[in-house]
């Protein structure tokens, strides 16, 4: 009889109203007189309540739901309620229970512990509510990400983790050596998507990125998740309205989809509600003149930190686009304003309340030989950039793209002032355990 009792997820126990199943997962919290006892058990589905009387169980069954412990696994076999008062909706009238494994000393209680603690035991905070509710707001928007680009006919192009140089600047790269040689962990895919323009059209990459930024904020980790879509022909105002529309949509995904947790997460959703419509523009140059009437003492030429993006952010609801940036400042490959060479044509989108700049993206410089003078400018070792400047030689054309680090876009999504509970295991400043 007993193998005729289905294990259920928790999520699925509305399927099952009246009928007996088994619920197989680790025990959240207990509460017991001599009588009666309410496990809260959690599955990885959901949770849900299981009621155990005395005086319906055996004495073993008794005894394991009155003795069992914090985050022991448990295997539940009871009648489904549906109790609209309970976490989820049903409830488990519990007619046997068995303690799979017993655990002692579980080394987070209820009780409040503090970050450094929580963080060298991530590996185990992972099982908490808040942050099970972010990562599943992480899962949802990956592949809210690919279903974007599914949607518009983009092909994935994943782009090598090992590289042979820098990407966005030497200065923040991981070295390894490569037999003997030099490499590097890959800062962005983007240099490798461009050659496949020519291939496919439209290409974007979803990986891994690493940068050893030796500053410690909560905006930054040493390894995130970047997604970069790159596309021919696409100039820097498509290049605007693709990053706003994507924003939209990936808003409107967490919106539909993740209710729930955002409900743990205490998130205020009418602050995401109002991402509707177009996005505020403003040029660098009036950014500065914006934080120089705040008092900021920042001058055209200078990146901005922290707290002017918090400034600039302020003034709008909805995200606010910040373009053309001094050519100086950014990246070699960025194309120059013809109306003011000073200035690229770069974007960097700046999410409301203080969440900062999660988008940052450009038109390429697309001619050859202004390339390789750029190249040398920036005294990058030319051999290294030959195969980039083949995407000029044969072939060439317009054509922009951008990078959005996944964990800025969760923390904004999540209300979550700190990067680190955005992704499973944090790579931080001198911090690689677990
Ligand atoms: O602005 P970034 O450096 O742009 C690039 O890497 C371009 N090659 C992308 C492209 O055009 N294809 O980085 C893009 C985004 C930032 O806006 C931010 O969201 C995220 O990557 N990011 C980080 N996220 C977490 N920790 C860090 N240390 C980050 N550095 C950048
Ligand atoms: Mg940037």
């Amino acid at each position: 009889m007993e193998q005729m009792i289905p294990t259920v997820a928790v999520r699925h126990l509305g399927e099952h109203v009246d009928n007996t199943v088994r619920v197989r997962g680790w025990l959240e919290t207990k509460r017991s007189s001599g009588k009666i006892a309410f496990l809260l058990v959690r599955d990885g589905s959901g949770k849900v309540q299981a009621v155990a009387s005395r005086k319906e169980l055996s004495e073993a069954a008794w005894e394991a739901v009155s003795t069992v412990t914090q985050e022991s696994t448990v295997s539940v076999v009871g009648n489904v309620h549906a109790d609209s008062r309970a976490p989820g909706g049903y409830e488990l009238h519990v007619s046997d229970a068995v303690v799979e494994q017993q655990v002692e000393d579980y080394p987070i209680t209820p009780k409040e512990h503090g970050t450094a603690f929580l963080m060298e035991h991530r590996h185990l905070w992972l099982r908490s509510s808040k942050q099970r509710a972010a990562l599943a707001v992480r899962s949802e928007v990956s592949h809210a990400i690919r279903d974007f680009f599914y949607r518009r006919e983009f092909t994935l192009i994943d782009s090598p983790i090992l590289t042979p140089a820098a990407c966005e600047g030497t200065s923040t790269l991981f070295e390894t050596d490569y037999f003997g040689d030099p490499a590097f962990l890959s800062q962005s895919g983007q240099l490798y998507l461009e050659p496949a323009l020519a291939a496919f059209g439209k290409v974007y990459c979803f990986g891994p990125t690493f940068r050893a930024e030796k500053s410690k904020t909560r905006r930054h980790l040493m390894e995130f998740w970047m997604v970069e879509p790159e596309i021919a022909f696409l100039e820097f105002d498509g290049l605007c309205a693709l990053a706003e529309e994507f924003v939209r949509e990936l808003v409107g995904r967490v919106l539909d989809n993740c209710r729930e947790h955002l409900d743990v997460l205490e998130r205020d959703v009418s602050k995401l509600e109002a991402i509707d419509g177009t996005f505020p523009r403003i040029t660098y140059r009036e950014a500065i003149e914006i934080l120089k009437a705040e008092g900021q003492e920042i001058e055209f030429g200078d990146d901005f930190g922290g707290e002017h993006e918090t400034i600039l952010a302020s003034r709008f609801e909805r995200p606010v686009m910040v373009t053309r940036f001094p050519a100086a400042m950014k990246a070699f490959y960025m194309q120059p304003d013809p109306e003011d060479p000073e200035v690229a044509l770069g974007v960097d989108l700046l999410a409301p309340e203080g969440y900062g700049e999660i988008i940052g993206g450009s038109q390429r410089i697309h001619d050859h030989d202004f390339l390789l003078a750029r190249i040398e400018q920036h005294e990058l070792p030319l051999s290294a950039f030959q195969w980039y400047l083949d995407v000029r030689r044969y072939g060439t054309c317009p054509h922009s793209g951008f990078g959005m680090g996944l964990e800025r876009f969760v923390a904004w999504m999540c209300g979550l002032k700190h990067l680190r509970e955005t992704i499973p295991y944090p790579r931080m400043l001198y911090k690689i355990y677990p």
